[in-house]
């Protein structure tokens, strides 16, 4: 006979309230829960920060130096990053189905270096993200570029197929050889993403006034790493963004082509989750790098 609903032996706990939480990433409060699971597979809930690991630029600058063999020298790496950021057909030929991090897809793409990089495309179908289990698809967004309409467009096409299954879409501002990389030019770039409903939003470090870049950007900002730069620099670039505004780092070429890639990419851990200063963090990859030999 069916349970009678009657109050009598049930555990009801009417005194607790039901909890209500804000939840943890600025700006994503009133997503739906599809997407605030997704972004909890990129963004650790407990720090409120990611370390992206991406190797995406094979995209348009074919195999870049330590991304020569992903299969040898990147899946190592997978186990400490929080998210891997690369492109379908890296994710489908090299990285085990194993992997449960966050997958954020390279979304865009077109022209390679050899022609004007503004002149992309959307390249990756909803399906396809969905199909491969992606937290997120990235758009390169190019403001101030001769096809600057064309990649707001991209962005704003993609919010509209991520947002209909919720996957999180990753603006990614692209800073164009002849453009002033300063506060003014990246608020304005960080800005007009999250206007058109980027979920989140990459771009660079500045030296001055980073704070104004994450203070004006209604969600949350990760830092690209950029060119190759000494170790002990790069974390301190970490550091420096996180302790800004930053939510995390998504760092390609300074872990990759770090002298120790392993020993680098917890170095960066430490400084975005853990919160320890650059120098001990170096110190660390110093010790860490020494013990591992090659990697
Ligand atoms: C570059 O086009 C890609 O979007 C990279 O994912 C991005 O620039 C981050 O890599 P890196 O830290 O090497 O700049």
């Amino acid at each position: 006979m069916a349970d009678a609903d009657s109050a009598a032996g049930k555990n009801y706990r009417s005194e607790i309230p039901a909890p209500n939480e804000a939840y943890f990433l600025k700006g994503s409060n009133n997503l739906d829960w599809g997407l605030k699971n997704r972004l909890a597979n990129i963004f650790n809930p407990d720090s409120g920060r990611t370390v992206m690991l991406a190797f995406d630029h094979g995209y348009f600058m074919g195999p870049t130096s330590g991304l020569e063999r992903v299969d040898l020298d990147i899946v190592p790496l997978a186990r400490y990053a929080d998210t891997l950021m690369l492109t379908r057909g890296m994710l489908r030929s090299s990285i085990p189905p194993s992997y449960t991090g966050g997958i954020v897809l390279r979304a865009s793409g077109g022209p390679s270096i050899l022609k004007e990089l503004s002149d992309e495309e959307i390249a990756l179908g909803v399906e396809d993200a969905i199909r491969l289990n992606a937290a997120a698809m990235a758009v390169q967004v190019f403001i101030g570029g001769e096809h600057e309409t064309k990649s707001v467009h991209n962005l704003t096409r993609l919010v509209d197929q991520a947002n209909r299954y919720g996957i999180a879409t990753l603006a990614v501002t692209a800073v164009g050889r002849d453009m002033a990389r300063d506060a003014k030019y990246m608020r304005l770039a960080t800005r007009i993403c999250a206007e058109l409903g980027a979920t989140y939003v990459k771009t660079y470090y500045v030296e001055d006034d980073f704070d104004t870049v994450a203070a004006g950007c209604p969600v949350p900002i990760v830092i690209a790493g950029g060119k190759k730069i000494p170790e002990r620099d790069a974390l301190g670039l970490a550091a420096r963004a996180v302790a800004e505004g930053a939510a995390g780092v998504d760092m390609g070429r300074n872990i990759f082509q770090a002298g120790h890639p392993s020993a680098m990419i917890q170095a960066v851990r430490k400084v975005v989750h853990g919160g320890i200063e650059p120098a001990e963090a170096y110190e660390f990859y110093l010790r860490q790098g020494a013990d591992s030999g090659a990697n």
